[in-house]
């Protein structure tokens, strides 16, 4: 049995997770869809959420084999685990099981290996700001947490018919 202070405490904490809604949430695997990264067809995405409160998103990146992403710029921090396949930067390789810990600041270019890679990352950010992409005209792409809702609300052949992640993937030869 709570004391009344520690039911406000416990009130509270569950009120401010997952945006405000009290309530525990199950998502299945085909509750999210897959969209597509660049629309090449071997590289996917999935937004499984979106914390607008807690500046929190949960995603899953599915990767073709020598998929090269660009490199980007953090002002999140993430946390990325390996579910499938391999994949490294200049840090170290990271196989199934490994957990590559990414503080706001860090650059990166993951490269995936010839199995292809699948990748849980979670995202926190002390603001609206979440990842840079430097593109190769010149400009920037700001996956902000406007990015990552539009993303949310889309289904795979909206982001295709968009190209929604303004990502382009390399192959490493
Ligand atoms: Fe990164």
């Amino acid at each position: 049995m709570l004391d009344s202070k520690s039911e406000r405490r416990f009130r509270f904490d569950n009120a401010t997770y997952q945006g405000g809604n009290v309530m525990t949430r199950v998502l299945k695997d085909e509750d999210r869809p897959w969209l597509p990264l660049d629309g090449d067809g071997e590289n996917f995405m999935k937004i499984v959420s979106v914390d607008e409160q807690q500046k929190q998103i949960v995603l899953i990146v599915k990767f073709g084999p020598n998929a090269v992403y660009p490199q980007h710029l953090h002002h999140a921090g993430a946390v990325a685990y390996t579910l499938e396949g391999e994949w490294e930067y200049e840090e170290g390789v990271l196989p199934v099981g490994s957990w590559a810990l990414e503080p706001p600041g860090t650059e990166h270019t993951p490269i995936v290996s010839s199995k292809g890679a699948k990748i849980l990352a979670v995202l926190t950010s002390a603001d609206d700001r979440f990842v840079e992409v430097p593109l190769p005209d010149g400009s920037v792409l700001k996956q902000d947490l406007e990015y990552f809702k539009h993303l949310f609300s889309l289904t795979p052949e909206e982001a295709q018919a968009q190209h929604a992640t303004g990502i382009k993937m390399e192959t490493r030869q």
